[in-house]
């Protein structure tokens, strides 16, 4: 479902990131929506209302009173509206939503709302990472909104780390993809996706630990891609900062390969796709020392011990699931992929390497190459959520055939 003819309200906050909101309006005004903007008083010293309504073709409301002494209806507003979004939302107006501080418009009319309430926070690192704004965060979640998680990079401030407000593209597409999934029969209804994601971490000593670079990122954007599209979502991740959005996901948080194992196989039976996107650890430390290990010698010799193989175990019992698994490979990609698809008995590899620029881990992107037994197929440098609609839109059809 495109969002043409959608009525789509922006409530504007005071923060730097408002000046992308023009492209965000400008790009649902071509699409076809309706677009009315609001904003806070504080708004008004970063972004124009003459620029604003030009581009949303309506007048833009920052005060309950007009200029011709009449009155703006918060509650006609928020009636009005398919769909309200807050961005960009800094610290203050969020910490007002969540605590229902109505002193503006914005708030009036966001207390208002019945529709969908979309939220895209923007402010700097440090009050992003404070823990009053992640417990805002958790509770916006908690009144079932949705959260376009702030992006890093190089903020306003000349720091860099997470904080500024996703971009235009990512709003439209949450947004559009909230009208096209939703009261749809979603694609994989009934289906239960089982995703393994993440590092896992195997103990050296009460301090230590052997573990990777993964983020988890790639595993948790298939478990909300998977999740949209109607499966039942059980995701096994190891140790990772990320977090799910959508409150229907199973998480499992395990530490080390071991776990990761038993935890997988508490669901292996009923599971009708398998996604293996950890980077498990192959090996652990043979013992791991009660107390932390001291610094007396020179060198320190660690036996390690082969880790079980999570994914070519749940090869090895597969009844009816459909098993995708990744290869991450630095020399011979294609030649280990295909070998890893064959050794594992899967039914499709996902391979990414480290040799391309943006892929792997810890990147918001990725970039990748499909295998079955008998088809291959290349995919260009994207971001996570969409590799991970790549991955999945391959499964359907192949479940198809
Ligand atoms: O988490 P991100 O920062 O977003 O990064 C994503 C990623 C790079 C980790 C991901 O895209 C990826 O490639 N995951 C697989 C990494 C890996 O360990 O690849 P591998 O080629 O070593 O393993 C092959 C497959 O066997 C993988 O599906 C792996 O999950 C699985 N495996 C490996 C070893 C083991 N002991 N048990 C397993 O299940």
């Amino acid at each position: 479902m495109s969002i043409s003819g959608k009525k789509i309200l922006i409530a504007v906050s005071g923060g730097i990131a408002a000046y992308k909101i023009h492209f965000l309006i400008r790009d649902f005004i071509k699409k076809g929506a309706e677009v009315q903007v609001i904003m806070t008083p504080d708004a008004e010293h970063f972004v124009t209302k003459l620029s604003l309504s030009t581009l949303s073709k309506k007048p833009v409301y920052s005060d309950f009173y007009g200029d011709n002494g009449n009155w703006n209806s918060h509650v006609e507003l928020a009636l009005w509206a398919d769909v309200m979004i807050v961005a960009p939302c800094t610290a203050n107006t969020l910490s007002k939503m969540i605590h229902g501080m109505c002193d503006n418009l914005v708030i009036a009319t966001y207390m208002s709302a019945k529709c969908p309430v979309f939220i895209a926070p923007a402010m700097d690192l440090d009050m992003y990472a404070h823990p009053s704004t992640s417990k805002n965060l958790e509770l916006a979640e908690n009144y079932g909104h949705k959260i376009i998680p702030a992006e890093s990079g190089e903020l306003a401030s000349g720091l860099v780390g997470q904080g500024r407000m996703a971009e235009p593209e990512t709003i439209a597409n949450t947004v559009e993809n909230f009208f096209t999934y939703s009261g749809k029969t979603k694609s994989l209804e009934g289906k239960t996706v089982l995703i393994t994601a993440g590092p896992t971490y195997e103990a050296i000593d009460p301090v230590r630990f052997i573990g990777n670079h993964s983020s988890g990122k790639m595993g948790f954007s298939l478990a909300e891609e998977a999740s949209k599209r109607g499966a039942k979502v059980i995701l096994i991740s190891g140790p990772s900062t990320q977090v799910i959005h959508d409150k229907t996901i199973e998480l499992h948080k395990v530490t080390s390969a071991r776990e990761m194992l038993a935890k997988v196989f508490e669901f292996y039976e009923g599971v009708d796709i398998g996604i293996a996107s950890a980077a498990v650890a192959d090996y652990a430390p043979k013992e791991i020392a009660r107390e932390k290990i001291k610094k007396n010698d020179e060198s320190l010799t660690i036996e390690l011990i082969k880790n079980p193989d999570i994914l070519k175990t749940m090869g090895e019992k597969k009844t009816h699931q459909f098993l995708v698994g990744f290869a991450l490979e630095t020399q011979n990609e294609e030649e280990n992929a295909k070998g890893k698809l064959e050794k594992k008995n899967l039914d499709m590899i996902v391979l990414n390497s480290l040799r391309d620029e943006g892929a792997g881990f810890k990147n918001d992107t990725n970039k990748i190459k499909i295998f079955t037994k008998t088809e291959k197929k290349e995919f260009s440098l994207k971001s996570k959520d969409e590799v991970a609609g790549d991955i999945l839109d391959f499964v359907e059809a192949q479940l198809l055939k």
